[in-house]
């Protein structure tokens, strides 16, 4: 399957950072309405730093290695840097997607914001709407403030 570079395939095959972090600082779900494939992240932050990211994807070989991808990118870095985290900057490291695979790519960039923004709303930190602009435009699940 030459339209698909090493590196997708080598993080489809064996994905890292797959699974559940218990008791996680915060969690984001998203979901590509198009296809119906669906991502989980959930990520341990202490003194700003993201200590653990883990995910479940449901959905193509593309959002898999992308989300593995993208758990390798920000995990130990600040959470400043992983929200910066871009689907290009995710794609670029997996050495290119076939452009209709883009989108695939963009539900990992989606899932770590969401994961981060579920982080600041759980503990009351001020946050930038602009920073969450993909997770709060996609994400329209409106639960998660049921306390
Ligand atoms: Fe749905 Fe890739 S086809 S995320």
């Amino acid at each position: 399957m030459s339209l698909y570079s090493e590196k997708v395939m080598d993080h489809f095959r064996n994905p890292r950072n797959v699974g559940v972090i218990e008791n996680p600082d915060g969690v984001g779900e998203v979901g590509n309405a198009k296809c119906g494939d669906i991502m989980k992240m959930y990520i341990k932050v202490e003194n700003g730093i993201l200590v653990d990211v883990k995910f479940e994807t449901f959905g193509c070989g593309s959002a898999i290695a992308s989300s593995s991808m993208a758990t390798e990118m920000i995990k130990g870095k600040p959470l400043s840097e992983a929200l910066a985290l871009t689907n290009k900057a995710v794609t670029e490291a997996l050495g290119g997607l076939p452009a209709y695979k883009l989108h695939c790519s963009v539900l990992a960039e989606q899932a770590v914001q969401a994961a981060i923004l579920d982080y600041y709303k759980k503990n009351n930190i001020p946050y930038d709407p602009a920073d969450f602009k993909n997770a709060l435009e996609e994400h329209g699940h409106g639960d998660g403030d049921g306390e």
